[in-house]
């Protein structure tokens, strides 16, 4: 694929508007397709705004990428993409549908992509006649910001489809990782105890929000604390995610959700965008003060860092993708301060083993069972770099 290919985005939501500012920006024709009329027309005045903004900062030629994207609420129109991006609603069922009925529109070579967050590839491409066409193509929110795309071949996808699909977003100058179709794939599932163990932590009366949260910026160099950061994607989005991957990895407590969760999600205290999450946004509202009391912190931080060490091994282990790919997500996908397998050497393997067996122990839960990767490592007298 190259500059002359049209792309196709289906759904014009924050992700789908994302993405076709993306391929526009690349100078790629793009068609953006939404059933709602309504949703098209308020992408378009975002992007306007958005583009303007580039363009006075000299970045673009605003009505130059406007030009290149036609607005549409007809598949049909899609009929000459050489890729489509889909990025609808969040549903099995519907995504199926919209696949079979793509698959009818296109050329034969044409690649058909989701940007699924939780949904197996496999199970989209499974609706389609061709299934090795079909790939997932995750990018992060906010999609033109965000450096990080996870590309996930479905066990049905050709290695023409994956490499090109790869190649494509590589000349979109983003940071691409390929990761198998495994739930969350590396990054939501590597962050879970981000937020799981910080709950945990706070359930437990240790600390509270405001605490765990400076631990984690001003300790752990995390540019947000989990409390700040589940008030910002939404603790009822994040919540389902939690759950959707819990489920989806057969009840494995490592991903156990959270009843503080659950409550705050349910009371309706969802964040930011409720005026009230785990802390208040009312204006004039206070924010708590934080115990600031450094070991404590260092406490919070080393307990909540080695278990996201320990998914990002256990990641490393069933080969979800490679150290290197593993690492970059999470500093490019979510702004960690260092990649976690780096930061495990750095910290002494040893050390974050006997941290996990002495939790493992203390909590007789399975939750804090140490990856056999680390183990084996350890045994070996090795790191992971
Ligand atoms: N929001 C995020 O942070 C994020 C990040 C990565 C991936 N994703 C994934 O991206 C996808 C879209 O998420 P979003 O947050 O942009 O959602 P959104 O609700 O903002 O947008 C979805 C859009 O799809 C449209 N739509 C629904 N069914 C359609 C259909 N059959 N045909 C055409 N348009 C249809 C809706 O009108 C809506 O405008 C989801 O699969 C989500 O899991 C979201």
């Amino acid at each position: 694929m190259n500059k002359q290919t049209i792309v196709g985005v289906l759904g014009a939501g924050s992700m789908g508007s994302g993405i076709a500012q993306i391929a526009a920006t690349q100078e790629h024709q793009v068609v953006l397709v939404d059933l709602n009329e309504e949703v098209l027309g308020s992408s378009k005045t975002k992007l306007v705004k958005i583009l303007n903004r580039l363009e006075e900062k000299g970045k673009l030629i605003a009505d130059d990428v406007l030009a290149r994207i036609t607005f549409s609420t007809s598949v049909q129109d899609f009929k000459d993409c050489g890729i489509i991006i889909e990025a609808i609603v969040e549903n099995i069922d519907i995504k199926q549908k919209v696949f079979a009925q793509l698959e009818t529109i296109v050329s034969a070579d044409c690649i058909l992509a989701s940007n699924t967050s939780s949904l197996s590839i496999a199970s989209i491409a499974s609706a389609c006649k061709k299934a090795e066409r079909v790939i997932g193509i995750h990018f992060f929110n906010p999609a033109p910001l965000m450096p990080l795309v996870e590309i996930i071949p479905a066990v049905q996808t050709s290695e023409a489809t994956k490499n090109a699909s790869r190649q494509l977003i590589d000349n979109w100058k983003k940071v691409t990782v390929l990761t198998k179709d495994t739930p969350g794939f590396i990054v939501n599932r590597v962050a879970r105890p981000f937020y799981g163990e910080a709950l945990k932590i706070y359930e437990e009366g240790i600390a509270d929000f405001a605490t765990i949260d400076w631990a984690m910026t001003e300790l752990g160099g995390f540019r947000m604390g989990p409390f700040t950061l589940m008030d910002y994607i939404g603790n009822d989005i994040n919540y389902t995610v939690t759950e959707t991957v819990f489920a989806a990895f057969y009840y494995d407590p490592r991903y156990r959700p959270s009843f503080t969760q659950k409550r705050h999600s349910e009371a309706g205290w969802y964040g930011r965008k409720s005026g009230r999450g785990y802390f208040d946004y009312a204006e004039g509202a206070e924010k708590p003060a934080p115990n600031k009391d450094e070991e404590l912190g260092a406490e919070i931080v080393n307990r909540i860092v080695v278990m996201l060490i320990n998914e990002a091994a256990d990641a490393l282990f069933l080969n979800i993708a490679t150290k290197e790919d593993i690492d970059l997500a999470m500093t490019k996908g979510v702004n960690y301060p260092c990649g976690l397998l780096e930061w495990a050497d750095e910290i002494g393997l040893e050390e974050v083993l006997l941290r996990l067996e002495f939790l493992h122990a203390e909590y007789g839960d399975d939750r804090y069972r140490p990856s056999v990767l680390l183990r084996r490592l350890v045994r070996d007298n090795k790191t992971f770099y």
